[in-house]
């Protein structure tokens, strides 16, 4: 039985002191990540115990993974730690996760290699660079309607808007459809109660599963045609599968970047030094920054794997087809691996973070998503001058991604100047 116990932490930092074992439970309660400090107790896991068996409960039981090393351990072998049951804890209740054994996120190989190999060549920089121009005329737009509002959610009015005009345009979306995604995806990632967001996603499922049949009929230049022509063992993916790694793609691709930047934001007003230091050599510095703002905000909060076989992690015996939880952000806070894991430092080299997962799964959107970042801040750096929060920035209250629901901020725009993208004096 665990007792629970009261800290005192300063705002995601892992300092804290226990008298007795925290209640590390509090890990699967969406409520640690709103009102709670779950840095503290993942560093106390980290020191006491780094592979720990959670009880079955509402969740099935499984090892939790709180230091580097483990985690990568798992994430890259993975012959011996299997995706293809799902990578997210669900209640025991939900049973099976749909995607299982079928998306590119939730298999092993040969298939996960089958999908992978038909959608990176869309992430692939020379892609990327193609896409680098329209990408930053965008930013331009979304920040310039969010400085003229002068009042906003950066989390809505800022950070939701590049991802998933993004993903619409690499699905495919026609224009005129993509009010409605935007609309779904609002509610089904941002908003509402468990039953909105779930109406909101089935609405999502809808629309692709018609998209996916009329680009079989019809293909186009979109990820949709080319995951409706891939064939498994002579065989098409069934329209299902294929609504399933849109969908995939579609969560993947905007709900991290959005938390990554919003975080990112609130990261910069509480640590005014480093603004400064971005405000002053953006160029220079805009790369690690982004890294690092990754390694800050670590969006994606667990990720699970099933091993195959008996295998022995930091000391433990793992049996063959249990579960075990890699804790990202406790990854990104291991003071074995990163030296003074609890300060925000924009230049930090190196930072082999692990917020964007490694080995065979690491993140196929992983430069899509840091161009985002980039082309966001700088638009951001050259548009405003000043910043402040107008109320209390609101946390999510998920296991499975963490950040900020909304941050209202009060924007100052920069004094006129020239040519976009050249920064005012001033400074955000
Ligand atoms: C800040 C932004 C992002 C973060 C923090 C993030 C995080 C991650 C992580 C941790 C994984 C590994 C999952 C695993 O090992 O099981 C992953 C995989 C994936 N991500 Fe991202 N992601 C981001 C942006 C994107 C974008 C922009 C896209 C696409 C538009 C995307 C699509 C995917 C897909 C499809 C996978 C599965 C890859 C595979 O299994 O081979 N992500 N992401």
């Amino acid at each position: 039985m665990e007792t629970a116990t009261t800290y005192e932490v300063s705002e995601t930092s892992g300092t804290s002191t226990f008298d007795e074992r925290p209640d590390v439970t509090c890990l699967v309660d969406g409520g640690a990540y709103r009102d709670g400090n779950p840095f503290a107790v993942w560093q106390w896991m980290r020191e006491n115990e780094p592979v720990l068996w959670h009880e079955p409960g509402v969740f099935p039981g499984f090892w939790s993974l709180t230091r580097y090393e483990e985690i990568k351990e798992v994430l890259r072998d993975a012959g011996t730690f299997s995706s293809s049951s799902g990578i997210l804890l669900r209640p025991l209740a939900q049973g099976e996760d749909p995607g299982s054994d079928r998306t590119l996120a939730l298999s092993d190989a040969p298939r996960h290699t089958l999908l992978r190999d038909a959608v990176a060549g869309w992430f692939a920089p020379r892609r990327l660079r193609l896409l680098s121009e329209s990408l930053a005329a965008r930013a331009h737009e979304i920040v310039r309607k969010a400085v003229a509002a002068g009042r906003i959610d950066f989390v809505a009015d800022v950070a939701a808007k590049l991802p998933i005009e993004v993903v619409c345009t690499f699905l495919g979306i026609p224009d005129a459809d993509r009010p409605a995604i935007v609309e779904w995806s609002t509610d089904a990632f941002c908003a509402g109660t468990a039953a909105e967001r779930s109406i909101a996603h089935l609405q999502i499922l809808d629309y692709f599963s018609d998209l996916a049949e009329r680009r079989r009929a019809d293909p186009g230049d979109d990820l949709v045609s080319v995951l409706a022509a891939v064939r498994h063992e002579g065989e098409l993916l069934s329209l299902e599968e294929v609504v399933l790694n849109c969908d995939n793609l579609l969560v993947g691709g905007t709900e991290n970047v959005r938390l990554a930047l919003s975080g990112a934001m609130l990261a910069l007003l509480q640590h005014p030094e480093q603004r400064a230091l971005l405000q002053r050599d953006f160029d220079a510095v805009v790369d690690t920054a982004t890294d690092e703002m990754l390694r800050w905000t670590s969006s994606a909060t667990h990720i699970v794997r099933r091993a195959t076989r008996d295998v022995v992690l930091g000391g433990r015996p793992i049996a063959a087809g249990e579960l075990v939880v890699c804790w990202l952000p406790s990854a990104n806070r291991d003071a074995e691996h990163f030296p003074d894991p609890d300060v925000f430092d924009l230049r930090r080299t190196p930072n082999r973070h692990l917020a964007l997962g490694a080995g065979p799964h690491y993140c196929v959107g992983a430069q899509l998503a840091k161009l985002e970042m980039r082309a966001v801040l700088r638009e951001l750096f050259a548009q405003l001058s000043d910043v402040e929060l107008d109320g209390a920035p609101e946390h999510l209250d998920s296991i499975v991604v963490n950040g900020l629901r909304s941050l209202p901020l009060h924007l100052t725009p920069a004094a006129p100047h020239g040519d976009r993208g050249v920064r005012a004096s001033g400074g955000l």
